[in-house]
């Protein structure tokens, strides 16, 4: 018999990119992970708020930089995600979360407009920051990528197809790249958060929240963003080093749920 191999439990010391990081699940990412120990480079289109986030990481003597960043620029993407690697000695661990909410239909005015902003952000941005930040991650001993999509992309509520589309976009990129990359030790995995009190549902009353949670939810709630944070950590430990390529809900059994 093979002696026990220990693996880590922690992404201390290492280096993680958030996107979309100066609010809900993106914000609670970059805690989670400072509060382990991790560098975190806090990154967001709305500069001033991903500063407030590392102001808050920072206050607590934990270790985090912001920078401004347009998912969707590709020069922004590539310069930032090499800022990076330079102020942090490297990078290991990127999570694509940026996303907006695109609802209307299917033949609503702005109905192309729409689409191809939200691929732009929630789709191509994913790929795009995935390829900067290649070269870095291929230099790394725990290499990890997480991409957030949605329950959204394993079943679909009306008006929001060019969401629905771009975030199933995300689950086959997860998939592809999780093969392709494999063989260099990356891991590529995603999550599919079910309804969760962030920005994006903010402008949904509280009332309502509570009734469609009731109906669709097994735990009868919303979620809370560090709820998703703590599945996105679990994923770049150095012990999840056999785990790549997995669509995962972490959705208070919405998806489970027929009745
Ligand atoms: P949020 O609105 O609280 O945060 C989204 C962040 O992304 C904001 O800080 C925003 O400034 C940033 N962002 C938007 N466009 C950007 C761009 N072009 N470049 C960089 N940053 C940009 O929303 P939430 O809920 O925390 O969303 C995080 C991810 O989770 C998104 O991908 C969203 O689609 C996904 N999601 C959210 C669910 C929910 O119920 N809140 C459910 C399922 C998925």
């Amino acid at each position: 018999m093979p002696d026990f191999k220990e693996l880590s439990r922690s992404v201390a010391g290492l280096t993680v990119l958030v996107t979309g990081a100066a609010s809900g699940m993106g914000r609670a990412t970059a805690r989670v992970f400072a509060a382990d120990g991790a560098n975190v480079a806090v990154t967001d289109v709305a500069g001033e708020g991903a500063q407030a986030v590392a102001a808050e990481i920072t206050a607590k003597g934990q270790i985090a930089k912001a920078w401004a960043l347009d998912v969707a620029s590709p020069d922004e993407v590539r310069a930032v995600v090499d800022d990076v690697a330079a102020q942090f000695g490297g990078l290991d661990i990127v999570v694509n979360n940026a996303g907006i909410s695109v609802r209307l239909a299917i033949d609503d005015d702005g109905y192309d407009e729409a689409w191809a902003k939200g691929l732009a952000v929630m789709l191509t941005a994913h790929q795009r920051v995935i390829r900067a930040a290649l070269p870095h991650l291929r230099k790394s001993k725990c290499p990890r990528i997480v991409n957030i999509a949605s329950t959204e992309a394993l079943g679909a509520t009306a008006l929001h197809s060019a969401y629905s589309v771009a975030k199933a976009g995300v689950t086959g990129l997860t998939r592809s790249l999780a093969v392709e990359l494999g063989r260099d030790g990356i891991t590529v995995n995603c999550i599919c958060p079910g309804p969760i009190t962030t920005g994006m549902t903010d402008r949904i009353s509280a009332e309502h929240k509570a009734v469609y949670a009731r109906r669709r939810t097994a735990l009868g709630r919303y979620g809370d963003p560090e709820e998703v944070a703590h599945m996105t950590l679990s994923l770049c430990l150095p012990a999840a080093s056999f785990l790549t390529g997995a669509v995962i809900p972490v959705d208070g059994g919405l998806m489970a749920r027929n009745a």
